[in-house]
């Protein structure tokens, strides 16, 4: 621990405090953080020691760590402790143009690396036979990432894919649809559907949030266009690092109306 923090988590600093003790607590975690004494990435100390440094119960300094790991400030992984989180901020996706992941991310200046967690060929489930409309003794590929931005996991992608469209599993590299346009199967248009969630435990764990934390589930079913099927992806993302963004439009009907003098 920094002597800069050390100090800080003092019981001088507790002394003249207003409010209650664990929203003390945590203004102080995010001054420290906003004024730049604890950097992103930073290890925080245990909660035991923090709790014995201000002389606070354990219980408080939880509180106020949970809070800050809710709001996205702090994250926490499995067995190594808590730490500052990466500033990626809140990721604004727009609804209406299909694009990729490693798209989107270049767009706005963050670097992106993704964890395998599966990638074979596979007998399909009842699932994938139906949303890719495969047809009798049809092979799946399966790609399942961990995806990441600026060093901070954003979201769990999961596809399936026909083998007739994606053979390789193996020729995917850092992106999906750069290894689709090479062969002329990139998807043209897609389906979308976004559903709420709440991160189970293994899922949480890979995103490096608490279990239970807000996520968003979205199924894309995506084309190419001659109506056949390319993907059926399952993705969840981090509900605290992502805004889909719609734009919405008078009915055509109604613009007319308008423009009318
Ligand atoms: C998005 C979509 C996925 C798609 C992926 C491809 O995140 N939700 O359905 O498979 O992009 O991204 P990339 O080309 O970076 O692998």
């Amino acid at each position: 621990m920094s002597e800069m923090l050390r100090t800080l988590l003092s019981i001088d600093t507790f002394k003249n405090g207003r409010g209650p003790r664990y929203l003390q607590l945590r203004r102080l975690i995010e001054d420290a953080i906003r004024n730049g004494l604890i950097k992103p990435g930073d290890a925080l100390p245990s909660e035991r020691e923090i709790a014995s440094r201000i002389d606070l119960s354990r219980v408080t300094v939880r509180k106020a760590v949970q809070d800050l790991v809710r709001d996205g400030v702090l994250f926490q992984r499995h067995g190594s402790g808590t730490f500052v989180a990466p500033k990626v901020g809140r990721v604004e996706q727009s609804l209406s143009i299909l694009t990729s992941f490693t798209e989107d991310m270049a767009s706005r200046g963050i670097s992106v690396r993704s964890v395998w967690l599966d990638r074979g060929i596979y007998v399909p489930s009842p699932e994938e036979f139906v949303a890719l409309g495969l047809s009798a003794n049809e092979r799946v590929v399966r790609i399942a990432r961990l995806r990441i931005g600026n060093d901070e996991p954003l979201a769990l992608e999961r596809a399936s894919l026909s083998a007739k469209t994606l053979p390789d599993p193996n020729a995917v590299g850092s992106s999906l649809y750069e290894a689709l346009e090479k062969t002329g199967m990139r998807p043209v248009r897609a389906v979308q559907r976004i559903s709420a969630a709440l991160l189970g435990e293994k899922d949480a764990e890979l995103l490096g949030v608490t279990a239970g934390s807000a996520g968003l589930n979205i199924e894309r079913t995506s084309y190419l266009a001659s109506g056949k099927v390319v993907e059926f992806t399952r993705s969840v993302y981090r509900a605290d690092a992502y805004d889909f963004v719609a734009e919405l439009r008078l009915p055509p009907t109604a613009a007319t109306k308008q423009e009318e003098p």
